[in-house]
């Protein structure tokens, strides 16, 4: 006889926490009719059960012990939504016991994605995490259903909201880096310590998780080379305008015959490319398969109710999985070996700003620099600056990776060379 209802242990109500808890009320006969029982949450876990919240909690046994609710006997199904690593033993232990998963921590999946799937294969469980990447935008979903057979070659992906604020918002208003930051804040876009999302690193681990389901490859998210947008100054944007390019912070993923080229940095992208109008807060993910050609999913990367719809949906899917006895995800899912193409083989063209002594000959000297480790010049462009300074704009061929920082090491040593050059990759191809 199949449940006619499907018992929740929750383990976080806070921002998403609510937020899934009221689309849960709102959407109520919509949830019942698609998944064919009534999803009733039995337990709650917080740090503060007297803490006020928007939400109401009559009836559900509230407690402070994450691990208690995921080993309780009403618990069918476990939704973790506190985030970070101490989340690893909780989800373990129902992955353990056969109880389906739904989180919203990357860091988690990011992480220990391979061990989890492979724990919940063997338990005859799942673990469904699409608001771990892409926010509310439902990509994981589409991997796992429709286009679980695809191959694809290229997936590249602006998977940071704050990021992507801070740089629509320099290049639009023409504020500094500190001044969008700052707005970025105040809206609730940016963390108080935004240095996880500055620096590449949320986008690395959204990117790992990203990277599992479409090239079916488990990829260590610390192994993926991560540069942030740190530093980035407003003339480099002013400069990506003149030559008809934006700048976004982009995770990028291509596949050819010498392996994944797998990488994580600000990009100046052509302005024709579909990601360039994803600006603001929004993620964008831009991937080619070899039968369904380009895809575009474009969506909210963050934000109580985009991520607790992204929970909801994976909820559904594992509680019908419940309530029919079968599952969709796990042991048929045959991870490749992974094969990686070191960033110093990486072939790209590159944008360098460089404020130099203005005087003859510093041009030459930049250039023996440039054309001692095979590095050719496209577009250059000089501006005459004060107290004898000038400031020289280059956009470079297509060059190994290792050899442009090895020619601009070089010239960031030339005596006429006044400041570290500014170095952008240029993402056009
Ligand atoms: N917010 C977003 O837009 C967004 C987007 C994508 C993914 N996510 C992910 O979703 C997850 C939840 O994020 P959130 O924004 O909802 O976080 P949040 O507002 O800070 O809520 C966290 C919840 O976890 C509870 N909690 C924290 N530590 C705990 C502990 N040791 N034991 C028991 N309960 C604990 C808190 O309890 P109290 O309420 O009592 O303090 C709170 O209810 C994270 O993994 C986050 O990365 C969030």
């Amino acid at each position: 006889m199949p449940s006619s209802v499907v018992r929740i242990g929750l383990l976080g109500c806070g921002v998403v926490g609510q937020g899934f808890l009221r689309l849960l009320r709102e959407r109520e006969r919509l949830i019942r009719d698609s998944v064919g029982a009534t999803l009733r949450v039995t337990r709650v876990a917080v740090r503060d059960p007297a803490k006020h919240r928007e939400c109401d909690l009559t009836g559900i046994r509230v407690a402070t012990d994450p691990l208690a609710v995921a080993n309780a006997e009403d618990v069918d199904l476990l939704i973790e939504l506190i985030g970070g690593e101490s989340m690893l033993e909780p989800v373990r232990a129902a992955l353990q016991r056969g109880i389906s998963v739904v989180t919203a921590n990357k860091h988690l999946l990011a992480v220990h994605g391979g061990e989890l799937e492979r724990l919940a294969a063997d338990s005859k469980s799942t673990i469904r995490s699409e608001a771990s990447a892409g926010g509310g935008i439902p990509v994981l979903q589409a991997l796992e259903h429709g286009l679980r057979t695809e191959h694809f070659q290229f997936l590249v992906a602006i998977l940071n909201g704050t990021t992507n604020y801070i740089l629509s918002t320099m290049e639009r208003d023409g504020r500094d880096f500190a001044e969008a930051l700052q707005a970025a804040q105040s809206l609730g876009f940016a963390e108080s310590d935004p240095t996880l999302d500055l620096s590449g690193a949320d986008t690395a681990q959204k990117l790992a998780i990203l990277v599992r389901r479409a090239f079916r490859m488990d990829v260590a998210y610390g192994s993926i080379p991560t540069e942030g947008i740190i530093g980035m100054e407003l003339e480099d944007l002013r400069q990506a305008d003149r030559f008809g390019y934006t700048v976004k912070l982009l995770g990028i993923a291509l596949l050819n015959s010498e392996g994944l080229d797998l990488r994580v940095h600000p990009a100046f992208i052509p302005k024709r490319y579909l990601l360039a109008a994803v600006r603001d807060e929004f993620n964008g993910i831009y991937l080619r398969g070899e039968a369904t050609g380009s895809m575009l999913f474009y969506g909210k990367g963050a934000g109580a109710l985009p991520t607790a719809q992204a929970v909801l949906g994976d909820v559904i899917v594992a509680a019908r999985e419940f309530v029919a006895g079968v599952r969709f995800l796990g042991a048929a899912e045959k991870h490749e070996p992974e094969r990686r193409l070191p960033l110093d083989a990486v072939r790209t063209k590159y944008y360098l700003r460089l404020i130099v002594e203005d005087r003859p000959g510093v041009l030459a000297q930049v250039a023996a620099c440039l054309g001692g480790t095979n590095v050719s010049v496209a577009q250059m462009f000089q501006a005459e600056g004060i107290r004898g300074e000038a400031s020289i704009t280059i956009l470079t061929h297509e060059a190994r990776d290792r050899d442009v920082r090895e020619a601009v090491k070089g010239i960031a040593k030339l005596p006429a060379v006044r400041k570290t050059p500014r170095t952008v990759r240029i993402f056009d191809i």
